[in-house]
């Protein structure tokens, strides 16, 4: 006779506990069709949707669980509000759906009369960029502290994001999150309260029937779902409710099966809906790595082997002295000052000022933008660049002065990138510059600064800032806009909401001075972006800040659907 199997489908809502409930559409989408595939399979019975609350987040998981034990079902699907399913099927060759693999993984096991719970890997919120660093992996293995029979204790340590990069198939896990997890209702009732009163359990500490250990586990582990605390006024969590549960669902599994219960998918990474979209760890590319090693790697060539001598002698071994000559020689180039191309005069005029920027001679006149700044720009061109797979790249920028900044994007950016620099060649009305721009040409600086480069990878378009963008009309589609003009509020503001129709969709929107100095610019972002429920981040140690054209899109779609929620309740139910 077919086995069929009840399924609840749990699916958590932002708000939603006595509030409105809200979800993310592809949320919707990614339920509906798990539920038309589940719809025809003849392995299925029942299958019920049900829409939970998000917080507390601890006793609405247990609600779940006890519902699906009284109602009677064999497994339990639970899917976050913030969870993205199945991130990268249809893009990764080895991407494989959570819910087909998960469910036929856990049916031939329930078969076998075992638990299962299978759970999508997925990454943490970004951390602030103040902090710097990546998001960690959300999937845990047990860290054995000694192979030692007398030591025999362990911890649960979260996968590093290379190791968790690797990973295929489903794989055993000591402890996993419960974004998108698939669990048998068996593996949760592995799970034994003691539910009498905590003054019985302690008498049976005091009569030496629990141990002490035992004591407080029982105490502490009151439902399916617990919070664990580093101190006893529980200010600092030590593990949240998704790792004590999957924890102690695969400790009591060995204990009882001798065999693992708890799995991670690999197959089927999710993604983490916050601010912007998080997904999983990339492995290094050979294409990411430099020519140098590709080629010692392609050769076989070990780490502890010279791919090529550096000679300066003409094979001869030098002495001491005709080494430091010829090295210095070499590297004279380097040493060589930068000479700086201000014509020969005593009038007082803006300091001119010769620098190099990405190995380029320029000549800064009187602003000068700082170097960590423009290193900041050559790493957000950099990274765009491999976030683009290497290709060349559209880039603009509005206000580019005498082309330090313009000149810093192009150093960072793929082979042909091509940047457009807007600018009237005036200086900012609200600032010193426009002085300046009396005193001296800086068009005509601007110009000294790139020649060799215009119409090749600089296009100066010269104009005021809005009006350039409404003479481009039709989107421009670009990878990157750098906004560094005017600094007064109102003045970013309409540089932004000008230049935001000209990027692509997985764009990113940048700019200068970000700080304290220029109110002007945080106001103008606070306005822009706060309605939004964004802040731009930060390059760390820099004024560049930059916020992705995907989470603004985002960020306004959710805005019309809690708007539309607002307005009409049913909005949500119907979505949902
Ligand atoms: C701070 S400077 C740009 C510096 C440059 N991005 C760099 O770091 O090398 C500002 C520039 O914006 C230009 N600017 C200011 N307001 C403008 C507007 N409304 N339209 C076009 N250019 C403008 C000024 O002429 C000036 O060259």
């Amino acid at each position: 006779m077919q086995v069929k199997v009840d399924v609840l489908v749990a699916q958590l809502c932002y708000g939603g506990n006595g509030g409105v409930a809200t979800i993310i559409p592809e949320v919707g989408d990614w339920l509906t069709s798990m539920a038309l595939k589940a719809k025809d399979d003849p392995r299925i019975g029942r299958l019920v949707k049900r829409r939970y609350g998000d917080v507390p987040l601890t006793m609405e998981r247990n609600r779940i669980v006890r519902d699906a034990i009284e109602g009677g079902f064999d497994m339990i699907v639970m899917l976050d509000s913030d969870n993205a399913p199945d991130l990268y099927l249809g893009q990764r060759p080895w991407a494989k759906p959570f819910w087909e693999t998960s469910f036929d993984f856990a049916f031939e096991r329930l078969k076998r009369g075992l638990p299962t719970v299978v759970a999508a890997p997925y990454c943490g919120p970004n951390p602030h960029p103040a902090y710097g660093g990546e998001s960690t992996v959300y999937m845990f293995y047990s860290q054995g502290y000694s192979n030692r029979p007398q030591n025999p204790g362990f911890r649960v340590e979260a996968y590093s994001r290379d190791h968790a990069a690797q990973m295929r198939g489903l794989q055993e896990v000591m402890a996993a999150p419960t974004g998108c997890i698939l669990y048998t209702t068996s593996a949760l009732e592995l799970l034994q309260f003691d539910k009498r009163p905590i003054v019985e359990i302690l008498a049976d500490y005091k009569n030496g029937k629990l141990s002490a250990e035992q004591c407080q586990r029982q105490i502490q582990m009151q439902s399916y779902f617990f919070y664990e605390y580093t101190n006893q006024w529980q200010t600092a969590k030590a593990s949240t409710e998704d790792v004590t549960n999957t924890r102690e669902i695969g400790m009591a599994g060995q204990l009882k099966f001798g065999e693992p219960v708890v799995f991670a998918n690999w197959d089927a990474w999710a993604g983490h809906n916050k601010p912007e979209m998080i997904g999983m760890p990339e492995p290094i590319r050979m294409e990411q790595v430099s020519a140098v090693y590709q080629e010692a790697v392609l050769k076989g060539i070990s780490a502890f082997e010279h791919i090529e001598d550096v000679d300066f002698l003409g094979g001869r071994k030098p002495s001491p002295a005709e080494y430091e000559a010829a090295a210095s020689k070499a590297f004279q180039v380097d040493d060589e000052p930068v000479e700086s191309e201000a014509p020969e005069t005593t009038e007082p005029g803006p300091e001119i000022k010769a620098r190099m920027i990405c190995g380029r001679k320029m000549n800064s006149v009187g602003h000068v933008t700082p170097d960590v700044d423009l290193d900041a720009l050559t790493a957000m061109a950099k990274n765009d660049g491999k976030r683009n797979q290497g290709r060349s790249l559209r880039m603009l920028e509005v206000g580019s002065w005498v082309g330090e900044s313009a000149v810093a994007l192009l150093g960072g950016a793929p082979k042909d990138s091509k940047i457009w620099c807007v600018d009237h060649w005036q200086g900012c009305p609200s600032d010193w510059t426009s002085h300046l721009a009396q005193q001296v040409d800086v068009w005509d600086w601007f110009v000294k600064n790139t020649e060799d480069l215009i119409g090749e990878s600089i296009f100066p378009v010269k104009g005021e800032s809005v009006q350039a963008a409404k003479d481009l009309g039709e989107s421009q589609e670009l990878d990157l806009i750098f906004i560094d003009a005017d600094h007064e509020k109102a003045s970013v503001l309409a540089d932004i909401r000008a230049w935001l129709p000209h990027l692509a969709s997985n764009g990113v929107l940048c700019g200068h001075d970000y700080c304290a100095e220029f109110p002007g610019v945080v106001e103008a972002l606070e306005e822009f972006l706060g309605p939004l429920g964004l802040t731009p981040s930060r390059i760390h140690g820099s004024k560049v800040w930059f916020v992705t054209k995907a989470a603004i899109d985002r960020a306004r779609a959710d805005l019309v659907v809690k708007t539309a929620t607002m307005a009409d309740p049913t909005i949500a139910a119907n979505q949902a």
